[in-house]
């Protein structure tokens, strides 16, 4: 932050990145937002769509394509730069490209002296934060990962739809590697302060075996989009400007994103998604939830598989 004006550096304006900042423009939760990409025509292409919607925007946000110079004074790092998932691969599939990506686009941004929080969407987002982390050399609280924020929105979404309440009522969390490993919180899930797994278990018209119907159209919910266009971004992005508003405006609210472990959930040397507390300096506190033994079981099972990819890149 410089002279009091929040700065948002945006890094890669793919799909994602070029969602992230229409987005953040909608919403009016920065007052600069520079974009920087290989592709500078792309970036300087989209700084020049998004600044004719700023007369329909909540507040004015100003845009400008820029480069790594401009991450001096930036509150938050956002990146969305790198490979992306085609058909039929995993977000796992792309640690080896991305990581290269990854520590090139890093040096830049800390070269420049860069001094706030990195915001890390792309994946594997669990061993990129992990990558951002040991490159930036910045406090494990100001390297965050998008985590499972998406997978948990499409929990409270699903969850939602099946019982008719407003997903913003939905209280439930995702947890774990954002992918195929990630697991549902069923025990500690609940709509307006009751229970889920006691609401199925009174009514008749719930049938147990949805649950696990729902969370696999949860997990699988990228494969099923890229299936039929490509790419997910739209969700990512959202979930991206709900975090830079919870640093921004010091929210302290309670996410699931990528967090270092050290310790917490018997677990070490890891980013895996969690439930954190973020605010203005970047992760506050991670909640340890009491899971239950099968989930607990489930979370060490993803925490096993990230740390035997971590160890092999690191
Ligand atoms: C998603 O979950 C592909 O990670 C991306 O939509």
């Amino acid at each position: 932050m410089r002279n009091g004006i929040s700065r948002v550096a945006l890094i890669g304006t793919g799909f994602v990145g070029s969602s992230y900042a229409f987005a953040l423009l909608n919403q009016g939760v920065a007052e600069e937002l520079v974009l920087i990409d290989l592709n500078r025509e792309k970036s300087e292409g989209d700084a020049m769509d998004l600044n004719h919607g700023i007369a329909f925007a909540p507040t004015p946000t100003k845009i400008w394509y820029g480069d790594y110079k401009d991450c001096q004074d930036a509150d938050i790092v956002v990146i969305c730069a790198g490979a992306n998932q085609k058909p039929g691969e995993t977000r796992l599939d792309l640690v080896e490209k991305n990581t290269k990506i990854f520590k090139s686009i890093v040096d830049e941004v800390m070269g420049n002296g860069f001094d706030g929080i990195f915001l890390v969407a792309t994946n594997p987002v669990d061993i990129l934060t992990y990558a951002t982390w040991k490159f930036s050399g910045l406090p494990k609280e100001r390297v965050i990962g998008s985590g499972t924020i998406l997978d948990t929105a499409r929990f409270r979404y699903v969850l939602g739809d099946y019982f008719q309440v407003d997903a913003r009522n939905v209280h439930a969390y995702i947890i774990g590697e954002h992918g195929d490993t990630e697991l549902p919180v069923w025990s500690k899930a609940d709509i307006g302060g009751k229970p889920i797994l006691e609401l199925m278990a009174k009514q008749e018209k719930y049938r147990e075996e949805d649950l696990n119907d729902l969370f696999v159209s949860v997990r699988d919910a990228a494969y099923q989009i890229i299936e039929r266009k490509g790419a997910t971004y739209y969700g990512i992005a959202m979930g991206l400007v709900r975090l830079t508003k919870a640093i921004l405006q010091n929210e302290n609210s309670i996410l699931t994103v990528s967090a270092y472990l050290d310790g917490e959930y018997d677990s070490k040397d890891i980013y895996i998604g969690v439930p954190a507390i973020v605010n203005r300096n970047g992760i506050r506190d991670i909640l340890e939830l009491d899971l239950s033994e099968k989930e607990t079981e489930q979370f060490q099972h993803s925490v096993k598989v990230l740390s035997e990819i971590k160890d092999k890149v690191f």
